[in-house]
C-alpha cells in the first residue's frame, strides 16, 4: 500500500519550498520506485484566511490519517495582532500537541562546501555534526496556568509556567539516549538546574534513564553555558537533549554554525515514530514570493521523512547525495552565496537536486 504523505505548505515561503519538495518526491517516484500518495491541507495564516482557524478540523483529521507530514512554515506580520489561539503559530503548536510529536530531531551538519558561509572560523566548524533532540509538546510552551492580565487601571502582569512531568522527561530522555546510541554515544543534557526546580527534576530523571544506557557517556550543562560552548567550540558536542524553550533557542544557534538556517531540516516524532518533517527556518515573509528562498532545508526534511517514517534510508541517502552534488556544482541560493553573480533561484536549486535523482 502506498504511504500517504500530507503536504502542509502554510505561509510565506512555505509554498515555494514545498513545490521543490514535490519535485524531489516525483523524481523518486518516477526513477526509484517510491510508492506514495500526496495530499495537501491548509494550515497557519492561509487556513485562518480560508476558514478562520489556523488548524481547521479537516486539516487535523487529514494529518492524523497521513503516514507522514511535510510541513512548510507558518506566520506573517499580518496575523501578529490576532488573538493568540488564532495566530498561525498556534496552528503549528496544536498540530504538534494533537499528534503527540514530542521528539524533535534537529541535526546541524556543516557541508564542507559551505564552510565559508559560517560566521565562525573554519577550524572551529569544519566537520561539524550535531544532533539536537528537543522536547516539543511540553515545558513553558504548553504549561498551565498562563495569562496576560487585562489592563484594568493597574499595571499589567503576565506569566507562563515551565512544567514537566517525570513521564515527559523520561520519554524525551529515552529519545536522546537512543539517538546518541546511533551516533557517537555521547549525550549532553541541557538545563538550568542551578535555578529552576523543573530543571532539577529534568537532571535527576535524565540521570536515572541513563542507567539503562551504560554505553552512553552522559554529561549535563547549564543552558547559558551551552549557548556559549556552541559558539566557542561546537565540535565538543555530539547529541544534545533539552526542553522545549531551550531547544528552540539552541537549535537556532546550531543552525547558524552551519552557515545558514536555510540548510536545516527537522523531524518531529510521536511514540510510534510517526512524524512531521519541517525546515527549521520559518516563513520568512520578507523574501516570500521572490523565488530566492533556499529549498534545501525542506528537501533535507524529505530525506529525514524517507529515513524515519518510510523506512527508505536508501532513498534518504540518495537525496542527501543529490544535495551535496548540487552544492559541488556551485549552486548557491542567496543565503549561502559568496558571490552575487552566481546566485541560484529556488527553482534552479530544487531542479538541480531533482535532476540528480534521475
Ligand atoms: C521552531 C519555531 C516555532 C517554535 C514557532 C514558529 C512556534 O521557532 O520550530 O523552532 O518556537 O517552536
Ligand atoms: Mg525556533
Amino acid at each position: 500500500m502506498s504511504a500517504r504523505i500530507l503536504l502542509m505548505a502554510g505561509d510565506g515561503v512555505g509554498d515555494e519550498i514545498c513545490r521543490e519538495a514535490v519535485r524531489v518526491l516525483n523524481a523518486l517516484q518516477k526513477h526509484h520506485g517510491l510508492d506514495i500518495e500526496l495530499d495537501s491541507a491548509l494550515v497557519g495564516g492561509a487556513a485562518y484566511e480560508a476558514e478562520g482557524d489556523p488548524l481547521p478540523e479537516s486539516s487535523l483529521a487529514r494529518a492524523r490519517a497521513a503516514d507522514a507530514i511535510l510541513f512548510g512554515a507558518v506566520g506573517g506580520p499580518q496575523w501578529d495582532t490576532l488573538d493568540r489561539p488564532l495566530r498561525p503559530e498556534s496552528g503549528l503548536l496544536r498540530l504538534r500537541a494533537e499528534l503527540g510529536l514530542f521528539a524533535n530531531l534537529r541535526p546541524a551538519i556543516l557541508y564542507p562546501q559551505l564552510a565559508h558561509a559560517s560566521s565562525l572560523r573554519h577550524d572551529v566548524v569544519a566537520g561539524l555534526n550535531i544532533m539536537i533532540v528537543r522536547e516539543l509538546t511540553g515545558g513553558i510552551y504548553f504549561g498551565q496556568p498562563r495569562a496576560l492580565s487585562a489592563a484594568d487601571g493597574g499595571a499589567r502582569e503576565a506569566f507562563n509556567t515551565m512544567r514537566y512531568s517525570e513521564a515527559e522527561i523520561q520519554r524525551i530522555a529515552r529519545a536522546g539516549f537512543e539517538t546518541a546510541m546511533q551516533r557517537s554515544k555521547r549525550l549532553c543534557s541541557v538545563d538550568k538546574a542551578n535555578v529552576l526546580e523543573v530543571s532539577q527534576l529534568w537532571r535527576e530523571v535524565v540521570t536515572e534513564v541513563g542507567r539503562d544506557y551504560p554505553e552512553v557517556e552522559l554529561s549535563h550543562m547549564y543552558v547559558d553555558n551551552a549557548a556559549m560552548q556552541l559558539v566557542r567550540s561546537p565540535k565538543q558536542f555530539d547529541t544534545l537533549v533539552t526542553g522545549n524553550l531551550f531547544g528552540d533557542i539552541l537549535s537556532d544557534i546550531a543552525a547558524m554554525l552551519t552557515g545558514s538556517i536555510g540548510m536545516l531540516p527537522s523531524a518531529s516524532l510521536d511514540e510510534q515514530g510517526k512524524g512531521m518533517y519541517e525546515p527549521v527556518h520559518g516563513s520568512a515573509p520578507d523574501i516570500a514570493g521572490q523565488g530566492t528562498v533556499n529549498p534545501l532545508a525542506m528537501i533535507l526534511s524529505v530525506a529525514m521523512m524517507l529515513r524515519y517514517s518510510l523506512g527508505r534510508g536508501d532513498l534518504a541517502e540518495k537525496v542527501e547525495h543529490a544535495v551535496g552534488d548540487a552544492l559541488n556544482r556551485g549552486l548557491r541560493t542567496r543565503d549561502i552565496m559568496d558571490d552575487e553573480r552566481q546566485v541560484a533561484s529556488t527553482d534552479e536549486m530544487g531542479g538541480a537536486v531533482a535532476d540528480m535523482l534521475q
